[in-house]
Order: structure tokens, then C-alpha cells, then sequence
């Protein structure tokens, strides 16, 4: 039996800002299992980012409980739960291998072996010959890709992706999806696989990726539902034209349109 990686236990988070209060997350509950993709889809605002950010440690619930491997970890970071944005965070004054170097600087691990640990994620990733840019001379796939690398190289268990193609082009996506399957184990047993928890607003993109798709509520957001693409792997992009795919799609599709008018039915009668 698969082990639990992630648990989200009952769990609200209310922000209170300028005499204001809202509730991004309310009474929230799902597991991830040990090396399984999850992909999150919701409407825009509900929550999903509030989500991410609780189980890594960047904000504390404001009831119930956030658990890595069994132990309660409501509001504390580790080097196990990594967080990817949308925006590749890398420091600007950094090349591309110093970049990636920087997590392991704070490792207590040999020199030699660090800097082979660089180079083999700079491969992985396809930034060889591009060491020594800066980030700016970057496309923004690359920067992605290096953001991936210094994420990756540090080996977290969970990888917590907030949009992380979303501002890239439609192709450079594709490609980016399969650079991400591969390092997640696609092709590897299930056993040694990372757990990724990934936030989209592409149906197609959850549905590719994810062993299993949570669908959020609107605001406050909690579990609306979830489905499992019955699709064998390692995936192919043919698959996305079989039928399964495009009935899931459509169905998907109007569960997210009704949330979408949802939440804004819910902005206008705050704004009112
Ligand atoms: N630090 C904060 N302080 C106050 N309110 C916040 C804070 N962060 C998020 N919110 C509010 O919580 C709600 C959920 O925001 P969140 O960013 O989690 O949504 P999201 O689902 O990620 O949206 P999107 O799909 O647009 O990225 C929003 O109404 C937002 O304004
Ligand atoms: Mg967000």
C-alpha cells in the first residue's frame, strides 16, 4: 500500500488585512499519496495558491492541520516541500550555474560532488553551453528550466507548483510538461517517484499530467470533486485526441465554468 505523503486535514485559512477578513480555504481535506501527481484546478481566486502555500510551511491554518509524512507541520518550511512559481525566482546577479548551485551551498556535502550534482541537473534540464548566463539572457522556458534545475538539485520529496507553464508559450509548454514528467519518474516504479502537488488553470495540462485531479470549490475553497484520468503511462500528446480525454475535458469544462460564474457572483456581492 501507498504511504501518505501530504495529508490536508480539515483545514480553513482565514487572512485578515485592513479590518477585513477572508476566507480563502474552508474545512479542506485530501491526501497525496507517496510519488503520486496531483493536479489542482479551480477558479480563479478560490484558493489554490493560499493551498500550496499552507503546505509549504509559508502560512499557518487557521484550523486544522497540514501533515508531511505523519507529522504535523502546520506553518514550518522544509527542504522537503519545494515551492515552483510562475515566475522562475532566480536571483538576477547569479549565472545560471551559480543559480543553481545556491541551495546547496548551505549543504554539508563535498565540493567536488556539489559541482557534479550542478552539472547533471544543468543536462537534465538542456542548459548545457548556457552556464554562464544570467537569467536575462535567458528565454523564459530556459529560466523556467533553471528554476527547475536549482528546485530539483536540492532533491525535495514534494514539489509544490503553483501555474509554473502558465507564461510560456503553448509549445514550449508541451515540452516543459515532458521535462517534468521525466524528472518526476514517469518512466521509474511508483515507489521512487516525487509527490508533485500542481496548481493549473489548463484542464488539458491537469488532465495530461495528473494521476489525479482535485476541483475546488470558488472561494472559500474546498474539494468539489475528483477524478483519475484513466490514462496508462508514459502519456503521449496522441492520447489527448482519444475520446476519454475529450469527454473528461468537457465535463471538466463545465464544472469549472459553473465555479468561474460562482466566484463572480460572490466578488460582485462583495463589491456591492
Ligand atoms: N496574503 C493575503 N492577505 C489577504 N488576502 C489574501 C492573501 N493571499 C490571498 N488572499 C486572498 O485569498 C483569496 C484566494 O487567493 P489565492 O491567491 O489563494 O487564489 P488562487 O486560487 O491562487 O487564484 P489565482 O488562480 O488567480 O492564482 C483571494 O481572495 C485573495 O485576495
Ligand atoms: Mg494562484
Amino acid at each position: 500500500m501507498k504511504s501518505i505523503k501530504v495529508k490536508v486535514d480539515n483545514v480553513t485559512k482565514t487572512y485578515r488585512t485592513g479590518g477585513r477578513s477572508i476566507t480563502a480555504v474552508r474545512d479542506c481535506s485530501f491526501e497525496v499519496a507517496e510519488g503520486e501527481f496531483l493536479s489542482i484546478l479551480g477558479p480563479s481566486g478560490c484558493g489554490k495558491s493560499t493551498l500550496l502555500r499552507l503546505i509549504a510551511g509559508f502560512e499557518i491554518p487557521t484550523k486544522g492541520g497540514i501533515y508531511f509524512e505523519d507529522g504535523l507541520c502546520n506553518g514550518t518550511i522544509s527542504p522537503q516541500r519545494a515551492m515552483v512559481f510562475q515566475e522562475p525566482a532566480l536571483f538576477p546577479w547569479l549565472t545560471v550555474e551559480r543559480n543553481i548551485a545556491f541551495g546547496l551551498a548551505f549543504k554539508d556535502s563535498e565540493k567536488e560532488d556539489k559541482g557534479r550534482l550542478v552539472k547533471e541537473y544543468i543536462a537534465t534540464m538542456g542548459l548545457v553551453g548556457f552556464e554562464d548566463r544570467f537569467p536575462h539572457e535567458l528565454s523564459g522556458g530556459m529560466r523556467q528550466r533553471a528554476m527547475l534545475a536549482r528546485t530539483l538539485v536540492n532533491n525535495p520529496e514534494v514539489l509544490l507548483m503553483d501555474e509554473p507553464f502558465a507564461s510560456v508559450d503553448a509549445y514550449t509548454r508541451e515540452i516543459l510538461q515532458m521535462d517534468l514528467l521525466r524528472v518526476w519518474g514517469e518512466e521509474l516504479a511508483p515507489a521512487i517517484r516525487k509527490t508533485i502537488v500542481f496548481v493549473t488553470h489548463s484542464i488539458e495540462e491537469a488532465i495530461f499530467l495528473g494521476d489525479r485531479i482535485i476541483v475546488c470549490t470558488h472561494r472559500p475553497t474546498s474539494l468539489l470533486m475528483e477524478v483519475r484520468p484513466e490514462l496508462a503511462r508514459p502519456r503521449s500528446r496522441e492520447m489527448i485526441v482519444k475520446r476519454y480525454f475529450v469527454e473528461l475535458k468537457e465535463n471538466l469544462s463545465g464544472i469549472m465554468r459553473d465555479q468561474v460564474l460562482k466566484s463572480r457572483e460572490i466578488e460582485r456581492l462583495e463589491g456591492a
